[in-house]
């Protein structure tokens, strides 16, 4: 998506070896225009698929989420990283290994909102080692609920993440694509979207 990777090349700051950051539009500040159309593009991929939720995860993928789900019509869900004193009933989970930060989180939906009959739409803001999307994809999986695909933002195609959510069945859509850094500068191989 040209707008969102001239976005990235403007305001995008590459942080010693290998991380984007993007705080200024996407994980901190939020510009709500962009996001309104970047969730148009990915629905839009995925708007003839029967999507019945949009499922994403704490906290900057919420973001994003939020304007897919508002295009497709359909509720968005974000899993938690942190058990919720009102989170009683059922709950769906499973174990995310951040390689950014060395920790093992448990994330968690309530089960009440996803059963076999959903039709899932994944949507991160970033795709690096994919464990977030993995992890995603088990807890939908739980529910007996289905998956269209995952949707991301941001992917850097120099991490595994796409090949590990592609082995298991799931197809990945990506707004931009960074193929390497190189000099401090953002390269980017041509999007899905
Ligand atoms: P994964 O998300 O693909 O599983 O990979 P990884 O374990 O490497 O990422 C851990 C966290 O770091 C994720 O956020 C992910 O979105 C974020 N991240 C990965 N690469 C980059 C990057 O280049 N730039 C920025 N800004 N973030 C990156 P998180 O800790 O789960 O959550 P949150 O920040 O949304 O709360």
């Amino acid at each position: 998506m040209q707008l969102l990777e001239q976005r990235i090349l403007q305001n995008g700051n590459v942080l010693g070896e290998n991380i984007l950051k993007v705080d200024s539009f996407l994980t901190h500040q939020v510009d709500y225009q962009l996001m309104k159309e970047m969730g148009k593009v990915l629905a839009d991929a995925y708007r003839d698929k029967g999507i019945t939720k949009v499922v994403t995860i704490e906290a900057s993928g919420i973001a994003p989420a939020i304007y897919v789900a508002e295009s497709l019509e359909v509720p968005m869900i974000f899993a938690k990283k942190h058990k919720n004193i009102t989170m009683t009933e059922g709950i769906l989970t499973a174990e995310v290994y951040s390689f950014t930060k060395q920790v093992t989180s448990t994330v968690s939906i309530a089960s009440k909102f996803l059963n076999e009959n959903d039709h899932v739409l994944i949507v991160d803001d970033f795709l690096a080692n994919g464990q977030a999307a993995k992890g995603l994809i088990e807890i939908i999986q739980q529910a007996g609920a289905s998956i269209a695909g995952v949707g991301i933002v941001i992917e850097k195609s120099f991490q595994d993440g796409r090949q590990l959510i592609e082995d298991l069945d799931v197809p990945v859509s990506s707004l931009a694509r960074i193929e390497k850094f190189e000099n401090g500068q953002v390269v980017f191989k041509e999007a899905d979207l």
